[in-house]
């Protein structure tokens, strides 16, 4: 294929692109359509490929896994159909409310309305990018919403920035936590149980493009690493109303035949409700990314994500340093 014939459109000024031109089925084998889809994810962090009719969940599958190690995410023991069994579609997990003909979950999930939120923070390795392929939806189209956490951080305050930047939170596990009637009457999980969990920056490194970026865990009544209830909770709120307030976002309802990728660890994702009767099915893969990387952290360079002067520039300050 020819990258040229692709038609590049933003979706909004800082976050996301659509591209089209092109079939995915046949793209999708490309090495060469991969890397310019990291290229773009780099920098735009979303991007959507509307209209594909043709794509087979096995080529769906091998695509995701150009962008990382796939994870599978299905629940286990709720006798979901999912797409099928085989090795071949395995780490496709269907996200529906529908039931099937025979009465089993198409997929997992409901169709509540979700809060701001990064996919499987309280990992000690988050998952990287995310593919959704959507498949049906109600008629009641719900958007999902995307928003930069590289804006987010950029557009703080310089005080918060500085007194942000070397301060962890611990990812407690709390059920259910994204859906927004838990989010605003779950009671909290006892101290003990908060403070158990990973921890990662607050202030995160992204990799491809070498940007710190806010990554927050997704309950704002999370501990910070050697502060108090309080202290923690009042912090957490700032930094959320913060993002809730950032203009660095975009609303897409998503229809049949729309492909979507996005980098979970440089956005948060949110999506509207729909009625419980009407059903949407989703296809939805994984991969696996890196434990979190302080962006404050200097002592041994991380040079991933660096273009090849930075990289020959940091070799030659590290063999000065030996002589
Ligand atoms: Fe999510």
């Amino acid at each position: 294929m020819t990258i040229s014939n692709i038609q590049v459109t933003p979706l909004s000024d800082q976050i996301g692109v659509q591209i089209t031109g092109f079939d995915l089925e046949t793209a999708a084998k490309d090495e060469d359509f991969a890397w310019y889809v990291k290229r773009l994810l780099a920098e735009h962090l979303v991007v959507l490929m509307p209209g594909q009719s043709n794509l087979k969940p096995a080529t769906a599958q091998s695509f995701h896994s150009k962008f990382g190690d796939l994870i599978d995410i299905k629940r286990q023991g709720n006798d979901a159909l999912h797409v099928g069994t085989g090795d071949d579609v395995n780490f496709i997990k269907v996200i529906s409310n529908g039931i099937g003909p025979n009465g089993r979950p198409l997929g997992d999930g409901n169709s509540s309305a979700q809060i701001w939120h990064s996919d499987t923070t309280p990992w000690e390795v988050p998952c990287s990018f995310i593919s959704f392929y959507c498949r049906e939806t109600s008629p009641v189209k719900p958007k999902t919403g995307f928003l930069s956490m590289i804006e987010a951080y950029r557009t703080l305050p310089q005080a918060t920035k500085d007194g942000i930047m070397k301060l962890r939170a611990i990812h407690h596990n709390y059920s259910r936590q994204i859906e927004v009637k838990i989010a605003r009457e779950g009671a909290s999980l006892p101290l003990e149980e908060r403070m158990m969990g990973f921890t990662h920056p607050l202030v995160r490194r992204h990799l491809p493009s070498n940007q710190p970026m806010l990554y927050l865990p997704t309950r704002r009544d999370s501990i910070i690493v050697g502060w108090n209830e309080k202290d923690s909770r009042n912090l957490l709120e700032e930094l959320w109303t913060h993002v809730e307030g950032c203009k660095a976002v975009i609303a897409h309802a998503m229809v049949p035949d729309d492909f979507l990728i996005w980098d979970n660890s440089a956005t948060v994702h949110n999506r509207e409700g729909w009625p419980e009767e009407d059903t949407r099915v989703m296809w939805h893969i994984s991969a696996g990314g890196e434990v979190p990387t302080p962006f404050a952290s200097q002592k041994g360079k991380n040079v991933a994500g660096m273009n090849v002067e930075e990289i020959k520039k940091v070799a030659k300050e590290n063999v000065g340093a030996m002589a």
